[in-house]
């Protein structure tokens, strides 16, 4: 059932309950909390300047990080209340809480067209407990609730679902963002009956966080390429020798099942024949986490199916690179999520940025629909500054995956039906 949005709703004079994403990464540097990517928050602009131009007086709610019901100052959203007033070219108000005396004297001095950002939800448990006083304490500043948050739609938290609840119930309505409307209409709408030939291209470290995904896809897609970690555990599963690499001898027979499945729908379903594969090397030093730190030597391309004891496979290689780029370049629709390789090091990122540019030559010249399912594949294609060359980039990670999975997310099922 399709959601109302903010473009059915009058909102002048309405206090706006609005949830985003603002879960960016920052650094610290000299003592600040700098942030390192602002895209999610570029991203809700086009939602909040509707807004404005409407007359809302616009209240903003976001999690940034775990804090566990903590106040962690380096997970405050201050620094994305002066970020956003630069992006946006207009004061934003900001308040160290969401609930209380302050939120209230903040939102009641709010005029039509004014921006407020509340203090991180997740510094109080209630928030990720979704608990019901919690919510109403929330919903108490706001006449409306407006959803952009995709990013975190996959949580049942407060501020993502419960608060909706409580406003629906007094009568109230829950629309979707531009930003909402956007990833449920690409992730959603456009794979329902896509342009053939249909190119899924999957990559990432395991097997296990996109096989629900693989299995849904495996439905629609004409072809599915496997890049990244997992496709050793594909390879494990075709009898082969992989090494070092990364994998999940556990999924192995989950991964027998896939491709079954793909030959029995008639889908074409490639795994890489070669491999950039370096030997690791114990550097004796650990890493944030305690654990060993290895340093990758001596990369080389393996033009064999096996991997040797000693070696560890880091990207896909030249001939399977090749191959990959002519089925993308070819096709009509494409989903891609999950890098080929260890891109961050650029002995290990060649397999990623062929896709990557493939994926924009589709684009620009097949006409191609290309649509980036979030995470480290949008870092990916931005890395290779691409960004702008593909049709839509999601901005959700763990949301995106859940939607592709088929899965109802609560964020959205709460939203009122048009
Ligand atoms: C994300 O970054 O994927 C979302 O903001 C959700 O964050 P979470 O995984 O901490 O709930």
């Amino acid at each position: 059932m399709p959601k109302l949005s903010i473009n059915d709703l009058d909102l002048h004079d309405k206090r706006v309950f609005v949830r985003v994403d603002y879960n960016v990464p920052m650094e610290e540097i000299d003592g600040q909390m700098v942030i390192n990517d602002a895209t999610r928050i570029k991203e809700t602009l086009p939602t909040l300047e509707r807004l404005i131009a409407a007359g809302a007086r616009i209240i903003l709610a976001a999690h940034l990080g775990r804090p566990k019901g903590q106040r962690e100052a380096s997970m405050s959203l201050r620094p994305v209340a002066d970020l956003l007033s630069k992006l946006i070219d207009r004061p934003v108000a900001f308040v160290d809480d969401c609930i209380g005396d302050k939120v209230e004297r903040a939102t009641s001095a709010l005029k039509n067209g004014d921006l407020l950002l509340l203090e991180n939800v997740r510094f109080h448990n209630e928030e990720e407990a979704n608990d019901p006083i919690f919510a109403v304490k929330l919903a108490s500043v706001a006449d409306v609730y407006v959803n952009d948050a995709f990013g975190a739609a996959h949580r049942a938290h407060a501020s993502t679902e419960g608060v909706a609840r409580v406003i629906s119930q007094r009568g109230g309505l829950c629309a979707a963002g531009l930003l909402m409307e956007r990833e449920l209409k690409f992730l959603g709408e456009e794979l329902e009956n896509p342009a053939r030939p249909f190119v899924v291209i999957l990559g990432g470290a395991k097997v296990s966080d996109k096989i629900l995904v693989i299995d849904r896809l495996l439905e629609k897609a004409d072809t599915i390429l496997i890049g990244g970690a997992m496709a050793y555990t594909f390879r494990l599963a075709d009898g082969r020798k992989v090494g070092k690499s990364l994998v999940e001898p556990d999924k192995v027979e989950v991964a027998r099942a896939c491709v079954a499945k793909a030959k029995q729908r008639g889908v074409q379903f490639l795994i890489p024949t070669d491999n950039i594969v370096a030997t690791p090397v114990d550097s004796g030093k650990l890493n944030k986490k305690g654990r060993p730190i290895f340093d990758l030597q001596h990369p080389r391309v393996n033009s064999s199916s096996d991997i040797s004891d000693s070696e560890e496979g880091l990207d896909i290689g030249p001939v399977t690179a090749a191959r990959f780029s002519e089925v993308i370049r070819n096709a009509k629709t494409i989903l891609w999520n999950g890098p080929m390789g260890m891109f961050e090091d650029k002995r290990f990122g060649e397999g990623t940025n062929v896709v990557a540019q493939s994926v924009v030559e589709a684009t620009q010249k097949n006409g191609a629909k290309s649509i980036i399912g979030g995470g480290d594949s949008v870092k990916a294609i931005n890395k290779a500054g691409l960004g702008d060359r593909v049709t839509f980039m999601s901005t959700g990670g763990g949301a995106s995956l859940e939607f592709l999975e088929g899965n109802v997310l609560p964020g959205v099922a709460v939203l009122t039906d048009k």
